[in-house]
């Protein structure tokens, strides 16, 4: 047989293995799991009852009891992280509440643990969500920036540092498994590591907020945790325009020790975060933030959006660019919908 009599082949036709569910299913090159998402959680000291956070709807400041709920009930869901946002009654210069050994993120750092612990147990799961803090003073200062000032008002770098490294030890004895930096304090990571390891918590994990932008979607969030802040972090946190600085970022945190590094927000930023993801040597983390949560919810409200299909197509858009570990405050309801 001779080349020429050789079949030649039809049409190619991407689209056979669209045709059905099941094939479509077979070929997905991306899923979402429970095991991978994280629930951010906000815990207000002095409350009665949770209260609803506006701009986020299904979003609450939790009492440290309906935390405790939450906890057990991302436990039973399968789901990976919780990460613990503290709001203190009393707020200050320096935010001294934010390494109280009584302070509320100490107390809600304990009582996730014993939450996940006691899960486990009653042998309601196997393994519960790992419990996770944000490591950061802007919940804690009066005036709402997420270091201490200096005497001109400027963001003192490495005074802040000090305050982090004290954080970041009552955090972990506390209990907290997972530490997440986000202040964006040059250095901050090498500060903490030291800090835990001569303290003893070498096990403590570091998520490094690395690439976090100085961006207006953050901008429920500041409700969430009464933020006092006047004025922006453009200091401290980075430029949008930024892709390249952000893999500096992210290359210095991993050279300081950081265990996961993480970018956010995450769909604004999806450039960024496949980047990071294909040169990173640690696991990579995306926050879908506040900003993200709430347009899809408001469009939805509307009834101007899918809010189911359009909540997991922000998702699978975060997971395709190349994130490991998803933040979203999605993730109990998307983890039901996983089945
Ligand atoms: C700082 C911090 C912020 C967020 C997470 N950690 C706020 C900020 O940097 O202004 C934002 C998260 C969100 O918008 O969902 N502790």
């Amino acid at each position: 047989m001779n080349a020429a009599s050789l079949p030649v082949p039809g049409p190619i036709r991407p689209r056979r293995l669209r045709a059905t569910p099941a094939l479509r299913r077979l070929v997905a090159e991306t899923r979402l799991d429970a095991a991978s998402l994280i629930l951010p959680l906000f815990v207000k000291e002095g409350l009665s009852q949770p209260k609803p956070v506006a701009s986020m709807p299904g979003v609450v400041q939790h009492t440290l009891a309906s935390l405790e709920q939450a906890v057990r009930e991302a436990a039973r869901a399968g789901i990976g992280g919780v990460m613990l946002f503290g709001v203190p009654a009393m707020r200050d210069a320096t935010g001294s509440q934010a390494d109280a050994p009584d302070g509320i993120l100490q107390r809600a750092i304990a009582l996730s643990r014993a939450a996940v612990a006691d899960e486990v147990a009653v042998g309601a799961v196997t393994t519960g969500p790992v419990v996770m803090a944000d490591t950061c003073l802007d919940e804690f200062t009066d005036h709402g920036h997420c270091g201490v000032l200096d005497a001109g008002g400027r963001v003192d770098n490495d005074a802040t540092l000090a305050r982090y490294a004290s954080m970041a030890v009552a955090q972990a004895r506390a209990g907290a498994e997972v530490l997440g930096p986000s202040g964006m304090m040059d250095g901050q990571v090498a500060a903490i590591r030291a800090a835990l390891d001569a303290a003893g918590f070498s096990d403590v994990v570091l998520l490094a907020y690395a690439a976090k932008y100085a961006s207006a979607f953050f901008g429920p969030f500041r409700e969430a945790v009464d933020s006092t802040l006047k004025g922006d972090r453009r200091t401290y946190q980075m430029d949008p325009a930024n892709g390249r600085e952000g893999l500096r970022e992210a290359d210095l945190d991993i050279a300081e020790g950081a265990d996961i590094v993480m970018v956010k927000p995450a769909g604004p930023y999806l450039d960024v975060l496949a980047a990071v993801a294909a040169r990173s040597p640690v696991p990579v983390a995306a926050y879908q933030v506040s900003g993200e949560y709430a347009l899809i919810e408001a469009a939805a409200a509307n009834g101007w959006i899918d809010r189911k299909a359009a909540i997991l197509e922000s998702l699978l858009g975060i997971r395709r660019a190349g994130a490991d570990l998803i933040l979203t405050y999605w993730a109990a309801e998307v983890t039901s919908w996983l089945g």
